[in-house]
């Protein structure tokens, strides 16, 4: 029997990979400080600590009560603009908290440890399918909080036997439910979902980029895909003791910000054209997964469709804005 401690298992991602876990059969416990994890998300059976990453008594006295036998290290901060004024929180939750919890898994001799990474530690890649062994230069704190934990979850495994896989998540988007959608308005999405609402136009950070309509293409990646990634890694982890992935969790489709939009407009019934402003910075031009890697690694493949990554988050969306329905 193994059982799974996820650390922000009741957040946006956290959540949906509690209950993929659970739908695999696996057991589950969270651990999540609330500050924006939402406990309702925690499913019914499914034990809450409710502590921080930094709290290493905590950690300790948790993953022995529980008979932890993996940890899936989900809880940090994630906002990129946000990490570049407050540098010292961002690598104090992210790197320090990571510090603590797998010294508190080595303490506990727990086997396995899943690391949340980023697509934020590639930077501005200058090719068109990144991979794993794309060069990674980050641009901003919160991505190199992301570089460093990987390097730190590399070395303890190295240095301790720990199994480890870091997983480099690229646009994540949609719902399993609407209960389980984002509720932070941070992204691409929720912000077009905003501006809908409102009767407002969308906006268009930069149309002048060199991609084939000017505006910045990312590779979106359903969470319940993503979610089942986490699953397959965490059994690939306690089936081969001493293995050490790096992975690429994406579609390797680029969807331009335009052709977003304008698909977010016609699955919504809206038909507000979105207004074209200043570029963002620190925005890379193209950021597309190539996949090849979790393909051969764990025969995992994204099932889901930007179709149904809108439909189901704007489900969710409607859910707390009943307003918004057309
Ligand atoms: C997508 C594209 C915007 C809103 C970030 C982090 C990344 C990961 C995911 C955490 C960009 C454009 C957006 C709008 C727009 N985070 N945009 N109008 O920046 O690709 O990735 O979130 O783990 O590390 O960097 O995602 O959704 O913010 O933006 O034109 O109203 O949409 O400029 O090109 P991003 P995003």
């Amino acid at each position: 029997m193994t059982t799974w401690l996820i650390t922000g298992g009741a957040g946006y991602i956290g959540a949906h990979v509690v209950r993929a876990m659970r739908d695999a059969g696996e057991q589950a416990v969270v651990y999540d400080d609330l500050s924006t994890g939402v406990a309702e998300r925690v499913p019914d059976g499914v034990p809450l600590v409710v502590g921080s990453t930094l709290d290493a008594e905590l950690l300790t006295r948790t993953l022995k009560e529980h008979a932890v036998t993996g940890v899936v290290h989900l809880a940090a901060k994630k906002q990129v603009g946000e990490s570049v004024d407050l540098p010292l929180h961002y690598y104090r939750e992210n790197v320090e908290g990571l510090r603590v919890l797998l010294e508190a898994a080595v303490g506990a001799a727990v086997p396995s440890f899943v690391f949340s990474s980023s697509a934020a530690v590639y930077g501005m890649p200058d090719v068109n399918l990144v991979t794993e062994e794309t060069p990674c230069v980050p641009m901003s704190p919160y991505g190199e909080t992301k570089l460093v934990g990987e390097w730190l979850v590399r070395a303890t495994g190295r240095a301790t036997g720990l199994s480890t896989a870091s997983l480099r998540y690229f646009n994540v988007a949609g719902a399993a439910t609407p209960e389980l959608a984002d509720t932070g308005v941070f992204n691409l999405v929720p912000m077009v979902f905003e501006k809908l609402t409102e009767g407002a136009s969308p906006r268009v950070f930069g149309d002048d980029y060199a991609t084939p309509d000017g505006t910045c293409v990312r590779d979106y990646i359903h969470v319940v895909d993503l979610a089942e990634a986490h699953v397959a890694a965490a059994r690939r982890l306690s089936a081969a003791p001493g293995t050490d992935l790096t992975l690429n969790i994406g579609r390797g489709e680029g969807v331009s910000v335009r052709e977003m939009i304008d698909r977010i407009n016609a699955i919504t019934g809206y038909d507000l054209p979105p207004t074209v402003t200043a570029r963002r910075p620190g925005d890379p031009a193209r950021v597309v997964a190539s996949a090849d890697r979790i393909a051969a690694e764990l025969g995992w493949k994204a099932k889901h469709d930007v179709e149904d990554m809108i439909t189901s988050a704007w489900a969710g969306w409607v859910r707390l804005h009943p307003e918004a329905a057309r």
